[in-house]
């Protein structure tokens, strides 16, 4: 997380939104004070303390700039993260977040929007929804969670689909008679122009991007929230730093960021899996390992950039731009 440029921001409510989900609203430090402008799709990366830091999507409108909300699902088996920010912040604590980054962008003048949303991905699609409202563009969502108390932002949800231009679907595949929804007719009902947007759960964005592989990739949107795999630690090639003038030696159980910061080299990096961007390197000579699930399949096929905290080499030797 690059430090030069963080807000301090006050954490002014802590609100439970469904089964295991707080949000969290944050606030200028200094009364009066505007937070930076953002766009449908953004996130701000959190500051924890053991030098953790989390992404997260801003749910709220672009229009607002005297808060930020963001939400946040208790997960166990997560590195840690949202187990503090549940357990341990509270009201009135300031934290560090950095500048909001949009890597997920609404392509506002679709003539249609198509939103598939599962659990938690509701955030960054929610954002993008209102901004679609107050345009008065059409949309339509699916919003896929086991339960209705798993269901955050319901009664807004429902409310904007109803008597607008958009369309709400709910499917809660753990109640009853309910199961997984099915992708392909969802996508095959579409028409051509359609822009389609996907966050969720590893599974439902295979699904998604299965039902949506013959479609233009430029119409396609896809978040992801975790890695897809491991990041590539088996070493055994080395890396040029064409600025730095320095060369190293990927040994084994390191990535290509461990390595270079061993070096003392500051390079900007922030999730370290793969998903953030921050990490992105050019590359001038050599075939990456592409683990990351940030560049789209054009650009990794290129392998003129690389994410340096997860990907490896299959060449003996990467010239990386640093
Ligand atoms: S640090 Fe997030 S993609 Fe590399």
């Amino acid at each position: 997380m690059d430090m030069s440029n963080t807000i301090e921001v006050r954490i002014n409510a802590v609100t439970s939104e469904a089964l295991g989900i707080l949000s969290f609203e944050l606030v200028p430090t200094q009364a009066g004070a505007q937070l930076p402008a953002f766009t449908a799709g953004a996130h701000v990366d959190v500051q924890l303390p053991d030098g953790m830091v989390r992404s997260y999507s801003l749910f709220n409108s672009q229009n607002e700039r005297n808060r930020y909300l963001i939400a946040v699902v208790k997960d166990a088996k997560s590195r840690g993260g949202s187990v503090y920010m549940h357990e341990k912040l509270k009201a009135g604590e300031v934290v560090r977040i950095s500048q909001p980054k949009n890597n997920f962008p609404l392509a506002e003048g679709a003539p249609k929007s198509l939103f598939i949303a599962g659990g938690i991905g509701i955030t960054p699609l929610w954002c993008m929804i209102q901004r679609l409202q107050d345009l008065g563009r059409p949309w339509e969502l699916y919003y896929c969670v086991r339960t209705r108390e798993h269901a955050a932002l319901m009664p807004v949800m429902q409310e904007a689909g109803t008597g607008g231009p958009g369309k709400v679907n709910f499917n809660f595949d753990h109640e009853p008679g309910g199961k997984v929804l099915d992708l392909v007719p969802v996508i095959a009902a579409q028409a051509p122009g359609t822009h389609m947007y996907c966050c969720g759960p590893l599974p439902m964005i295979a699904a998604f991007e299965a039902a949506t592989a013959s479609r233009p990739p430029e119409e396609i949107h896809v978040e992801y929230f975790t890695a897809k795999e491991a990041p590539a630690a088996s070493g055994g090639f080395t890396v040029v730093l064409s600025k730095s003038e320095k060369e190293a030696f990927i040994p084994a159980g390191k990535t290509i960021l461990d390595t270079i910061l061993d070096l003392g080299i500051d390079t900007p990096y922030s999730c370290m899996e793969g998903t953030c961007g921050e990490c992105v390197t050019n590359v001038l000579e050599g075939i990456p390992d592409h683990k990351d699930v940030f560049l789209t399949k054009q650009d990794q096929a290129a392998n003129k950039k690389m994410m340096i905290c997860c990907s490896g080499s299959k060449s003996a030797r990467l010239v990386l731009e640093l």
